[in-house]
């Protein structure tokens, strides 16, 4: 029997739902939440990204300002627009569109943000929360994913093995953080990992996070398995997909998520989650 699916536009419909009514309770009481949105230069990925995020805000009832910079663009200017949305009681929180061009350096940047507003869970205040189990704005991605096991019922993963495929800052690093504290056991691998297949072949749930086609294939799957795919590729025919070989991997997962409409809609939902949670937080 081929994998069920975790429907990620279904989960963010569900959960925006939720959203937009607490936004709506919020605005009653006097305060809008507004997410701030900074684009420097016209990548053109994050553009993409970027519009995806305001239009989402609106239609969940949340005050989006996006600031659209040129690529030349310096350092000091955008630090001194960091610091006046930190002032700004109007935005309550703020997401600085990565990457930066190379005369920026975006750590400075990120490390500006205060961390009441870092919705995006970029700071390393944020980061050092989630590593020692302290409040703070989990990175959007893996917490969807978080969200994405919960809706199948796994959120106590005790006994379960996760194995992470990438180790990136925004996604691989806190995801492990994260199923960690689900008391999951947790193997992180990337792309240079000797033979892969033998360690995912172990795992209850593997999430590949790589950015490579054809990363997980069926061979490295164990039946019944539970598969996240956050990865955001073209196919050879120019088709949107993931770092996971879905046709045949379904055949022998026991769940996995699709690209498009998996982790992709999880990610902007978590945003606007953070954004809500933190305008609830100063109401
Ligand atoms: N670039 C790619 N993904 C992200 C993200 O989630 N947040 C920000 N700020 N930049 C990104």
């Amino acid at each position: 029997m081929p994998a069920q699916l975790i429907d990620g536009k279904a989960l963010s419909l569900r959960l925006r739902a939720d959203i937009a009514r607490r936004a709506a309770v919020l605005a009653k009481r006097g305060t809008t939440p507004g997410l701030a949105v900074i684009l420097v230069g016209d990548n053109p990925a994050s553009q993409v990204y970027v519009r995806n995020k305001v239009k989402a805000c609106e239609d969940a009832g949340i005050r989006s300002v996006l600031e659209r910079y040129d690529a030349d663009l310096t350092e000091a200017a955008l630090l001194a627009r960091v610091a006046a949305l930190n002032a700004d009681p109007t935005v309550h929180g703020i997401l600085v569109q990565l990457p930066l061009p190379a005369q920026i350096d975006s750590h400075k940047v990120i490390g500006a943000i205060s961390p009441a507003k870092d919705v995006d869970g970029f700071h390393v205040a944020s980061a050092g929360a989630l590593m020692v189990g302290a409040n703070g704005f989990k990175p959007c991605t893996p917490y969807g994913c978080m969200q994405m096991l919960a809706s199948i019922g796994m959120q106590d993963l005790r006994g379960k093995h996760a194995v992470v495929i990438g180790r990136s800052n925004i996604v691989g690093k806190p995801m492990a953080l994260m199923l960690l504290a689900a008391n999951a056991t947790v193997t992180v691998c990337h792309s240079g990992t000797a033979d892969l297949g033998a360690l995912t072949r172990q795992a209850d749930i593997v999430v590949a996070a790589v950015g490579k086609a054809g990363v997980l294939t069926a061979d490295m799957v164990k039946p019944g398995a539970v598969v996240i795919d956050v990865g955001m590729n073209r196919d050879a025919a120019g088709r949107l997909c993931g770092d996971v070989d879905f046709d045949g991997v379904r055949q022998v997962a026991g769940w996995i998520t699709p690209v498009p409409g998996g982790v992709g809609p999880m990610t902007i939902t978590m945003l606007l989650m953070n954004t809500l949670q933190s305008a609830e937080q100063r109401t």
